[in-house]
């Protein structure tokens, strides 16, 4: 294994970063210092400008394999992810057939075995998906799975879900819920408010959110277990899970780039790529979702990575299905929402890395998948999944350019600040120049 050096950039720490050079050799971080001296041979990388600091984790990439593979394949998404400056994706479980099983959730692993990154997996909450009876959750979690979700849905009944949770605690997994209540839903392509109104779309209610996330944090008081709040998308929502961790609660929330950079607006447009669950919400929503995050209220940004093949979504917006790409598009989009270059470094690595490393158990002590730990605080002897952000980097996104098989960004055209130079994943070098090795 080439040994890699990393030299002259911020090197973003946990509380603080400073400047220095970073050594990396047989998979680890050796030496964080000043001016390291490297071995012959090695790989020089100049992050002169650039932030240093534990490759990013999602915690919410549609892979579509098993059974869509024509939108995007494991193999795909992780290219996607690593251009993304990933070093862990968590694969979600709503495909074709859902990943409810052991012998499922063991096929994507193998899958992502085969990529250059760590690629988790997510474990449905109940058999196919249906809300019904539980799936073998313990079995699952026997192969490592650490997150369940029967997300694409949220788990209808209290009664499952409290189940759910009074198991979810002994087997030290984490139950992550998508917050809306389908009869409150039903039929709703859009937010629901006056612009649905006047577009004649019918609404999904902010409601449908919040009713779901209240009900689920009285179930979680009730259990104790612990709880993950998928993709919020108001106000209100991120108010009431804060609050609940003020108050002590096991829970922990994200939210995806597109509900803090887009809003309700876009839908006038009738344009599909903007069909999402939940949907798009009002600006104020937008600023609410952009200040929590700058609050550090917020464990996560997850993207929500969700592509569809075009003959798909290209349909009138409510018969197109809901769901936008996020891999590649988003540490940019956070850092312009953390205030560019106002931007706390440590916070983006926090929302970015280390929260969702946290949330999905892949840190140091945790289980460990093939790559280490991931989320690290960038000192001598971490595993060396680190990327090289450089946040002076402008360019512009498109959708002809994407690593993924599908092309449904609501980005195209975007101008960015900020881009992934570089990632090493267990020491070797997976992105170089922005581009895959
Ligand atoms: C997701 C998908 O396409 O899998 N789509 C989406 O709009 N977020 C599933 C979902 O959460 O609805």
């Amino acid at each position: 294994m080439t040994a890699v050096v990393i030299r002259g950039g911020l090197v973003v720490g946990e509380s603080s970063s400073s400047r220095a050079d970073v050594l990396i050799d047989n998979g680890r971080l050796v030496e964080v210092a000043t001016s390291v001296s490297a071995p012959s041979g090695a790989y020089n990388i100049d992050a002169q400008g650039c932030w240093v600091g534990p490759g990013f984790v999602d915690l919410h990439a549609h892979l579509r394999e098993p059974g869509s593979e024509a939108a995007e394949t494991v193999e795909s998404g992780a290219r996607a992810g690593a251009l993304g400056g990933y070093s862990a994706i968590v694969a979600m479980p709503n495909t074709e057939p859902p990943l409810d099983t052991p012998a499922l959730v063991a096929y994507v692993l193998e899958r992502g075995a085969r990529t250059p990154l760590d690629v988790a997996v997510a474990g449905a909450i109940t058999q196919g998906r249906r809300g019904e009876l539980l799936a073998p959750m313990a079995e699952m979690a026997a192969l490592g799975v650490r997150i369940f979700t029967d997300d694409g849905t949220g788990v209808q009944d209290p009664a499952v879900m409290r189940r759910a949770l009074t198991y979810a605690k002994p087997l030290g997994v984490r139950l992550a819920q998508h917050c809306e209540d389908e009869r409150l839903a039903a039929g709703g392509s859009m937010n629901e408010g006056a612009l649905s109104s006047r577009l004649g779309l019918v609404g999904r209610p902010a409601l449908a959110e919040e009713l779901m996330v209240l009900r689920d944090l009285e179930l979680v008081r009730l259990t104790g277990g612990p709880m993950h709040f998928l993709h919020l998308s108001t106000a209100r929502s991120v108010g009431l899970v804060a609050a609940a961790r003020r108050e002590g609660l096991p829970v922990s929330c994200e939210v995806a780039p597109h509900h803090f950079t887009l809003d309700e607006g876009a839908v006038a447009t009738f344009d599909p790529i903007f069909k999402v669950h939940p949907p798009l919400r009002t600006p104020k929503d937008v600023a609410a979702l952009r200040a929590a995050l700058r609050s550090g209220e917020v464990d996560a940004v997850a993207t929500d990575h969700a592509p569809h093949a075009p003959e798909q979504k290209d349909l009138p917006f409510d018969e197109a299905p809901p769901g936008m790409l996020g891999l590649e598009h988003a540490a940019a989009l956070t850092y312009e929402a953390l205030g560019a270059r106002e931007a706390s470094p440590e916070l983006l690595f926090s929302v970015m890395s280390r929260g969702p490393a946290r949330v999905a158990q892949l840190r140091a002590g945790d289980y460990r998948v093939r790559h280490g730990a991931h989320g690290g605080p960038m000192r001598a002897g971490d595993d060396a999944n680190v990327v090289v952000f450089d946040p002076e980097a402008r360019w512009t996104a498109s959708r002809h350019s994407l690593a993924s098989r599908a092309s449904n960004t609501p980005y195209d055209g975007r101008a960015m600040l900020g881009r992934v130079r570089a990632l090493v994943v267990r020491g070797e070098l997976v992105v170089i120049v922005g581009t895959l090795a």
